[in-house]
C-alpha cells in the first residue's frame, strides 16, 4: 500500500477480532512511528501497550466507575462547546452514525452503551495508551498527535485496525493509577489496535471529510 492509499482508507474501527498482534509488530509500529516530527526533537511522547488479564481488568474497572457514575477525572478535558462550522460537522457525524449503526449519542442512554463499547476497546486485543509529562505545552500535545496519526497509519499499511479513544482517557486519575503511570504524567488518549472484523456493521460506517475548497485560501 502505497502513503497516499493508506492515508485515504485508513478510517477508525469499532468491531475487532480477538485474535492477538504478534508483540514484535506492535514494537515495530512504535519504532516506525518514532520518526514524527516534533518540536525541537523533543519527542513528547510516551506509550504502554496493554493486553491480556490486566486489559480485561481494566475494562473491569471502567464500567464499574461508569455504573456508580463516578467523576471523571480527565487530564485533558472535552470541549463544552465548538464553533460553527465545527459543531455543524459533529451534529452530522453523530446523526449519520445513529442512521447506521442506530446509536444515538445524543441519547443518554446510547451514550452510556457507547461508553461501555469504548471501554470493552470495542473487542480489540491491545490498548496503546498515550501520555506525556504534564508540564508540557499545548505544542507537545500537537506533537503527541502527530505521532498518533503515524501509529495508526503504520497500523494500517501493517494490515491492522486502530480507533483513537479520548472516552478511554476521561478516568485518567484512575486508569494511571491502575497502569502505574505517574500522577505527574498527562494521560491524552488510548488506541485500540488489532485485526479488524470487517463483516462487522460497526465498520461499515464512513466518516465524510469538509469540501477542500472549505478549508484551503489561496493566496498569490
Ligand atoms: C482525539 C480523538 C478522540 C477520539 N475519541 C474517540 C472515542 O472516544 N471513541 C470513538 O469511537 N472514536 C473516537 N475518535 C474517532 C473519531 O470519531 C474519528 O476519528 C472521526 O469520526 C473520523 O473518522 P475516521 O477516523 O474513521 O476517519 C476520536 C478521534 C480523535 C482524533
Amino acid at each position: 500500500m502505497d502513503a497516499l492509499e493508506c492515508i485515504k482508507t485508513r478510517m477508525s474501527i469499532r468491531k475487532f477480532k480477538p485474535d492477538p498482534v504478534p508483540k514484535d509488530v506492535l514494537r515495530e509500529i512504535i519504532t516506525i512511528a518514532k520518526w514524527s516530527p516534533s518540536y525541537k526533537n523533543s519527542q513528547p511522547w510516551e506509550s504502554l501497550i496493554l493486553s491480556g488479564a490486566k486489559k480485561e481488568a481494566l475494562t473491569k474497572m471502567l464500567l464499574e466507575l461508569l455504573k456508580k457514575d463516578a467523576k471523571p477525572s480527565p487530564d485533558v478535558p472535552a470541549p463544552q462547546s465548538w464553533p460553527t462550522a465545527e459543531a455543524a460537522r459533529i451534529d452530522r457525524l453523530l446523526k449519520r452514525r445513529a442512521e447506521a449503526v442506530g446509536s444515538d449519542l445524543y441519547d443518554l442512554e446510547a451514550l452510556k452503551e457507547a461508553k461501555k463499547a469504548n471501554f470493552g476497546f470495542y473487542g480489540a486485543p491491545h490498548a496503546i495508551y498515550l501520555f506525556q509529562d504534564a508540564t508540557l505545552t499545548p505544542w507537545s500535545l500537537f506533537d503527541l498527535g502527530l505521532f498518533a496519526q503515524t501509529i495508526m497509519l503504520a497500523a494500517h499499511a501493517k494490515g491492522l485496525g486502530t480507533v483513537p479513544q479520548a472516552f478511554n482517557t476521561d478516568y485518567a486519575r484512575e486508569v494511571k493509577k491502575f497502569l502505574s503511570i505517574p500522577e505527574t504524567k498527562r494521560l491524552i488518549i488510548s488506541i485500540s489496535i488489532g485485526y479488524a472484523d470487517m463483516e462487522s456493521p460497526e465498520n461499515a460506517f464512513r466518516s465524510e471529510r469538509a469540501e477542500t475548497d472549505d478549508i484551503v485560501k489561496w493566496i498569490e
